[in-house]
């Protein structure tokens, strides 16, 4: 164990499609922003956790072992806690962090965090990101108490940049499938905050898990639709959604691979529709975007993460791109780029 001081840097996430499914078996094609978060570790030989933020202009200092409070500190403690749970560090430790992704818009600033304090925390014989990725989330599901899946922790902890991130939720194998260059993502910001662990992402997920426990499969992605005739709504809608998505995200990455710009933004849009009208996540202003970004010339759009706000992924032809961005933003101006 080293008392150096330890920077690291871990991007932001979107996600091109494969939403709500990365607990339900599917597969989902996230890949990194630009925006990124620099965090540095060091022991403080204390008892005590000293956490910073630039971005919060905060500074607080906690028990090694104190919970959750809801805060922003929590995904740094939490990330502590479980390396200390690994041996990886022990004791006290300052933590500063200075961060470009948005926070409460859908971009895994969160799990960028964690995944963040891990990797400034382990020694350099472990290596396997994989792994660590699965203790990432586990501080999620555990100590922040969100239910997520393992998408954004996976996204932040492996991606590359330029690079879709094909992952299987089932067992975490993926490929790094090389975004073509005549393929432009834009990721935008509604302006809409929101929390996921507000409960509106634990009351979705707990629909999901009900008819996991009434088919009898977590794998609601491969589950045989005839058997989905008995669900009632909304548990019905929820799974018309997951099974839906599940076949376009595998869609999504063969459009990918032949390089189909066309069809993998008709995949973008049905699956914006399915989250609408299903799963019923968006909200009437993320609707509107995703309208406009079509009707204004975009290949294929739509909200991005778990709704309820936060960001619309746009694929747009990289010629178009400036014109195109002008007149959406004519249309909303309080929208921000963020890819
Ligand atoms: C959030 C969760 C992910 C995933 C998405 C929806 O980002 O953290 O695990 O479920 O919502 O696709």
């Amino acid at each position: 164990m080293s008392n150096d001081a330890v920077t690291v840097r871990v991007p932001g996430r979107v996600n091109l499609i494969g939403e709500w499914i990365d607990f339900s078996g599917g597969t989902v094609l996230p890949m990194p922003i630009r925006a990124e978060i620099t965090l540095t570790r060091t022991a403080n030989g204390t008892g005590t956790d000293v956490v910073r933020s630039a971005e919060f202009n905060s500074e607080a200092r906690f028990d090694i072992d104190a919970p959750a409070l809801r805060d922003w500190s929590d995904a740094i403690r939490g990330g502590l806690q479980a390396a200390r749970a690994k041996g990886w560090i022990s004791g006290g430790q300052d933590v500063s962090v200075r961060s470009d992704i948005p926070v409460g818009q859908g971009l895994s600033s969160s799990a960028a965090t964690i995944v963040a304090t891990l990797k400034a925390s382990r020694p350099q014989s472990e290596t396997d990101d994989v792994a660590l990725a699965q203790a990432a989330r586990r501080v999620e599901n555990a100590f922040l108490g969100v239910p997520c899946g393992i998408m954004d922790q996976m996204a932040v902890a492996v991606g590359r940049r330029g690079h879709v991130l094909a992952l299987d939720t089932r067992d975490c194998s993926f490929e790094l499938v090389p975004l073509p260059e005549d393929w432009e993502i834009v990721v935008i910001q509604s302006g809409v905050q929101r929390e996921l662990a507000d409960g509106s992402y634990k009351a979705r997920q707990l629909e999901c898990k009900t008819a996991m426990d009434v088919l009898g499969t977590a794998d609601l992605c491969h589950a045989d639709p005839a058997e989905f005739a008995g669900l009632l709504d909304p548990v019905a809608k929820r799974v018309r959604h997951v099974w839906s998505e599940g076949q376009r995200s595998l869609a999504a990455i063969a459009a990918l691979k032949a390089r189909d710009r066309a069809a993998f933004g008709a995949l973008m849009v049905e699956s914006h529709q399915s989250l609408r009208d299903n799963m019923e996540v968006s909200l009437p202003v993320m609707d509107r975007m995703v309208e406009d970004a079509l009707e204004l010339g975009a290949v294929g759009a739509r909200l991005t993460g778990a709704g309820f706000g936060g960001c619309i992924v746009a694929l747009v032809a990289p010629e178009r791109a400036g014109t195109w961005w002008a007149a959406l933003q004519s249309r909303h101006p309080q929208i921000k780029r963020a890819d």
